[in-house]
């Protein structure tokens, strides 16, 4: 499997994250800074949906404990979580994102 399509260009607001399900994974999609970036929706601390969470410094905050994950490389700036969140590559093709959840980093 490669990219699927996840959603309209149109449906994804600059930094409003969008929690979308595709192939059975929770994943949050995040338009910041001009990119578009997608990680899966669970925080890897206390499996809370990210999606509800502040996006920043392209970072999202979960919104329980306050973890910030750069949407770059899915890593926690600081504590309580300690392990990263996938992230995966994403491309626009015709007007709609595409997510690739095989090539998770
Ligand atoms: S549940 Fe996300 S930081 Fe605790």
């Amino acid at each position: 499997m490669a990219y699927v399509r996840a959603c309209a260009e149109s449906e994804l607001a600059e930094d409003t994250p969008l929690r979308l399900v595709l192939d059975g994974t929770a994943v949050t999609l995040v338009r910041t800074e001009g990119e578009v970036y997608a990680i899966n929706d669970v925080c890897s601390h206390a499996a809370v949906s990210l999606s509800e969470g502040e996006v920043e410094d392209c970072a999202i905050e979960c919104w329980l404990h306050g973890s910030r994950f750069d949407l770059r490389t899915g890593r926690p700036s600081g504590p309580p979580a300690t392990q990263p969140v996938p992230v995966y590559p994403v491309k626009i093709e015709a007007d709609a994102i595409h997510v690739d959840l095989n090539q998770e980093s």
